[in-house]
């Protein structure tokens, strides 16, 4: 679909404190009526069953960001006081609104809607000096979006260091129950109660780090937040739709089962997929998975339990299934780490059912004339000293503020690079203002050994009607680590993915070799639609994206980047963004509160 920016309308008003508001909000041609009856009554939920031909609402919120001390003493960054933060709940097609204040010293933010489209809005996608500046301290930003796909989605802050230090939240986008392609499996779909998202607890904060923070692990999974243990209350002999979100920024898997039950996959990242019957599942740091469980089994209560893998090997986290009327005081006494079950133990060596091997619920017909672009993702150890590479965007704000904290000790670990390239932050939002870029930061994806640095902006240029079909092998001459991707705006459909069984890394040259022989198998039928995928080490993930709307979008590894520089591409695809918008978004660094003056 071809979103026609030009008829968004935006009325800003900027007041005199700088502070843009957008008062009027309305998506391309869409003939809504917004009656704003709840903004003055502060958080406003919008969870409500989905209706045929009933107005959308404005979902209302506002979050205010800053460092708080939780219950078990530990400091945390949380939002309105709590990690995770409030969960969005929305039905298709309303608008939601999130005022951002950040409260957190010295320190800029900036908040992306994982999954979210972004349709007629992709300057909302909360990416710093991509699609807006970051928000200082002091700061407020409102985003504003239009809930246009059904689905689980999640929020969190575009810093993985914020986002580990509790800065995530549900996200979930729901629709007429006759839409839903597989709610005949099911009886119950409540997603505020039925909402499992994971987060991994580190040992410290990171936020404001500068030392090397790549050899700290996880202390444990925690599911829901930190609070009491999750219960889900389910009726015997029905059936629930859960929703599953990896909300861990750094290199976790988390396989997850349920004792004695059998679980349905129907869809992933927000997409549905056909059904497939699983006693585990995993999911990769920002995957979310769509499960349908039926309380087939004795009364009672099951655990639910999530065990990490990769940088979370080791820790677990529970959660508990339990069946109304049960008792369940008794289940509180096992001992968490010692909990034997006859079942579980056979069911542990059963398939693990993941993201990337479901198909998708329609078959396509597949486009022949695809554009071919090939990244060759590796950590590689770089000749330079630590205090000569730029590790932080340059905004037009001084002074320049660290983002990707401290690279230190590039020299021992290496850096994961893209095509022996790391992404360089623009010195505006490139989106909103591209023609003030400076013309030395660029590099062509393909062609970055023109450019002599070692950062550099790796743009793809892209136009509406492309098919980008993008091979990430992870040639793993460097690392035996996988790493996992989220592509933002876009869904990628997923037709290849590879891990070479004899343990042996590939260079780009034997990747051109085994598809000039014919040895790479694609699904071109049915393959899954997805935001984020996995790049398993010396292998590969095939993606084809179809370019169907304009934006700065990024292609980012997203578990690369504990100390360490960023690994993006940015595809860009034309966009001309309205004057009147590009005035009503903030300018960087332009405002500054009395209270940031006085301190
Ligand atoms: C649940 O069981 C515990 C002991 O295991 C008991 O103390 C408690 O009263 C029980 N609660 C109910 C509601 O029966
Ligand atoms: C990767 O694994 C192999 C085999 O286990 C080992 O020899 C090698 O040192 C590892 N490489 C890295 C970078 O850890």
């Amino acid at each position: 679909m071809r979103v026609i920016v030009c008829c968004l309308f935006i009325i800003a008003n900027i007041s005199n404190n700088g502070k843009a508001s957008l008062e009027s909000f309305a998506p391309s041609g869409a003939n809504i009526l917004f009656e704003d009856n709840t903004k003055n009554l502060g958080q406003v939920s919008c969870y409500r069953p989905c209706k045929f031909n009933v107005k959308p609402k404005r979902c209302y919120y506002t979050f205010k960001i800053e460092p708080t001390i939780q219950a078990d003493d530990r400091p945390a960054i949380t939002i309105n006081g709590k990690t995770p933060g409030p969960p969005i709940q929305a039905c298709v097609n309303d608008i939601i609104i999130v005022e951002v204040e950040n409260r957190i010293l010295d320190q800029d933010i900036s908040i992306h809607w994982h999954g979210i489209e972004q349709k007629g809005t992709p300057f909302m996608d909360g990416v710093p000096m991509v699609t807006q500046c970051p928000i200082g301290y002091g700061q407020t930003f409102k985003y504003a979006f239009v809930a246009t796909s059904p689905g689980t989605f999640f929020y969190h802050a575009d810093s993985v260091y914020h986002q580990s230090d509790g800065v995530y939240g549900p996200l979930i986008i729901n629709q007429p129950q006759p839409l839903e392609p597989h709610s005949s499996i099911y009886d119950y779909d409540r997603s505020k109660e039925n909402t499992l998202i994971i987060a991994a607890k580190m040992p410290e904060l990171l936020t404001a780090k500068l030392e090397d923070v790549s050899k700290l692990k996880p202390d444990e999974l925690i599911i829901n937040g930190d609070g009491d243990i999750s219960k889900f209350f389910v009726m015997a002999g029905f059936a629930y739709r859960l929703r599953l979100i990896n909300a861990i920024a750094i290199e976790c898997p988390v396989v997850l089962n349920i004792d004695n039950h059998e679980m349905i996959v129907i869809a992933s990242d927000g997409k549905p997929t056909k059904p497939v019957l699983a006693r585990n599942v995993e999911l990769y740091p920002g995957e979310r998975m769509d499960v349908v469980v039926r309380a087939t089994q004795e009364s009672g209560g099951y655990w639910v339990r999530a065990r990490g893998n990769g940088a979370c090997a080791g820790v677990t986290a529970n959660a508990m299934l339990i069946y109304s009327g049960f008792n369940y005081t008794s289940m509180l006494q096992e001992n968490q780490n010692d909990l034997e079950d006859p079942h579980h133990a056979n069911w542990e060596s059963d398939l693990v059912v993941g993201g990337q091997m479901l198909e998708s619920l329609q078959d396509q017909s597949h486009a022949t004339d695809v554009k071919s672009v090939y990244l060759g993702i590796d950590r590689n150890v770089i000749k330079v000293k630590d205090d000569e590479i730029d590790f932080r965007y340059i905004s037009d704000a001084i002074p320049k503020k660290p983002y990707f904290p401290a690279p230190l000790a590039l020299k021992e670990n290496g850096v994961v690079q893209i095509n022996h390239k790391n992404f360089l932050y623009p010195n505006v939002p490139i989106m909103v203002k591209p023609k003030e870029v400076r013309a030395d930061m660029f590099c062509n994806v393909g062609e970055e050994d023109k450019q002599v640095e070692i950062q550099c902006l790796q743009v793809l240029d892209a136009v509406e009607g492309d098919v980008l079909e993008i091979a990430l092998v992870n040639e793993g001459f460097g690392s035996n680590d996988s790493y996992t991707f989220h592509m933002h705006g876009y869904s990628m459909q997923v037709i290849a993915t590879w891990q070479n069984p004899k343990d042996k890394p590939i260079s780009k040259e034997d990747f051109h070799t085994l598809n000039k022989n014919g040895k790479i198998l694609r699904n071109l039928q049915n393959p899954p639609f997805k935001d984020t995928i996995t790049v398993p080490n010396k292998g590969y993930t095939i993606v084809r994206i179809k370019i169907d709307r304009g934006g700065s979008w990024l292609l980012e590894c997203r578990s690369c980047a504990l100390s360490s520089l960023p690994a993006a591409i940015l595809i860009r695809v034309p966009q001309a963004i309205p004057k009147s918008v590009v005035d009503s978004l903030p300018k960087c660094g332009s405002y500054r509160p009395p209270d940031v003056l006085l301190n």
